[in-house]
């Protein structure tokens, strides 16, 4: 019996040797320590040996019984950590591994220019007017004193949205200037006291379409800003006033500005003002030109017409326009010197604003 006991123990240890996981441990748990192995079998014969024998028997059969039952806990420690070990090989992290950029989006260079160009005028008292980018032929040029067969038309070759025989001489278009905002402010205004249309002081913000060549100072989709300020006593003093503070707040406290005679249909008398080249200082260069001087935007006194077409009796009112580019003002605030940039989404140029 003892020797058989032997070979119990010494089979059992030896397999231990090809258990390789936690289910093939518990196999040989079950095979070789469970209720219906042969060790626990001993057990049960033990009242069939001779009285003498049986001590000594069940003394070794358990201590057989501790060895196996340590060579199993051994086991059991040995499975986890290393099973441990490999998990943490496997999912181990690489903390050298430079992070990835969060990318963060920003506002375009015109947006931000134009948000700036709201905020002078805001502090002036201005409301923004957001006006419709589709025009009829009448709002964009007749009610603001272009006729039919004006020369000035020839200025903004114009991309029409419907052919011109649909509506008679009225056809839809795309706006070719933001100036068509004027009458239907005007009007809007008008409505709400026609015997007493009150005072207006609006900027008119928005995208402008002008069927041109691209090139790298023209493109045939733009952004304009227009104002208005129509009242009782308003004088071309307001509109140079208004204006030459506005460019020293855009461009700097130290800029000036000068008047120039100008012509467009729809002020009288009209001017386009210029601001000391920044970059030179006024003593000429490329980006003036050689002029000192650069050009920044077109305002005047608000035709008599035009006020009259808006609502406003041109007897008892007066009033001040003006209209310029912002992507024209950014490009001079930032020394950038292609307009083709603007529209190109090309991130090297977005980033940098
Ligand atoms: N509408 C003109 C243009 O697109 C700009 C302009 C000039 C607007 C004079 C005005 C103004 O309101 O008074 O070129």
């Amino acid at each position: 019996m003892l020797a058989k006991l032997d070979t119990i123990e010494q089979e059992a240890l030896t397999s231990l040797g090809s258990v390789e996981d936690e289910e093939s441990l518990e196999r040989w748990r079950v095979k070789h320590l469970g209720r219906s192995s042969p060790l626990m079998g001993t057990f049960d014969q033990l009242g069939t040996l001779a009285k003498g024998e049986r001590p000594t028997v069940g003394r070794r059969a358990n201590e057989i019984k501790k060895v196996l039952e340590t060579a199993y806990q051994e086991n059991s420690e040995t499975l986890r950590t290393t099973a441990i070990q490999r998990s943490l090989q496997a999912e181990s992290l690489d903390v050298t591994l430079p992070g990835r950029t969060a990318l963060h989006g920003r506002l375009h260079p015109t947006t931000q220019t134009m948000r700036t160009i709201y905020a002078i005028f805001a502090d002036m008292g201005f409301q923004i007017y957001l006006s419709r980018e589709v025009e009829t032929d009448e709002y964009n040029f007749q009610l603001l004193n272009f006729p039919p067969h004006h020369p000035a038309r020839e200025m903004q070759d114009t991309f029409f949205v419907e052919s011109e025989g649909d509506r008679g001489d009225n056809p839809l278009l795309l706006r070719t200037h933001t100036s068509p905002g004027q009458i239907h402010a005007m009007r809007e205004f008008a409505a709400a006291n026609p015997e007493n249309p009150p005072p207006v002081r609006i900027i008119l913000p928005g995208m402008c379409y002008r069927y041109e060549q691209i090139t790298a100072r023209a493109e045939m989709q733009f952004n304009q800003v227009e104002g208005l300020a129509v009242g009782s006593d308003i004088t071309f003093g307001d509109l140079k006033g208004t204006l030459s503070d506005f460019a020293r707040r855009l461009f700097g406290q130290q800029v000036r500005s000068r008047f120039r005679a100008s012509h467009f249909p729809f002020t009288e008398p009209s001017a386009e003002m210029d601001i000391e080249c920044f970059v030179c200082g006024g003593s000429g260069c490329s980006v003036c030109k050689r002029s000192g001087w650069l050009e920044i935007l077109g305002c005047g006194m608000v035709h008599p017409v035009v006020l009259q077409n808006g609502g406003y009796d041109p007897q008892r009112y007066t009033g001040f326009a003006f209209g310029m580019g912002p992507e024209r003002s950014t490009m001079l605030r930032h020394r950038i010197d292609d307009i083709r940039y603007f529209f190109g989404n090309d991130l090297r140029f977005l980033e940098q604003f």
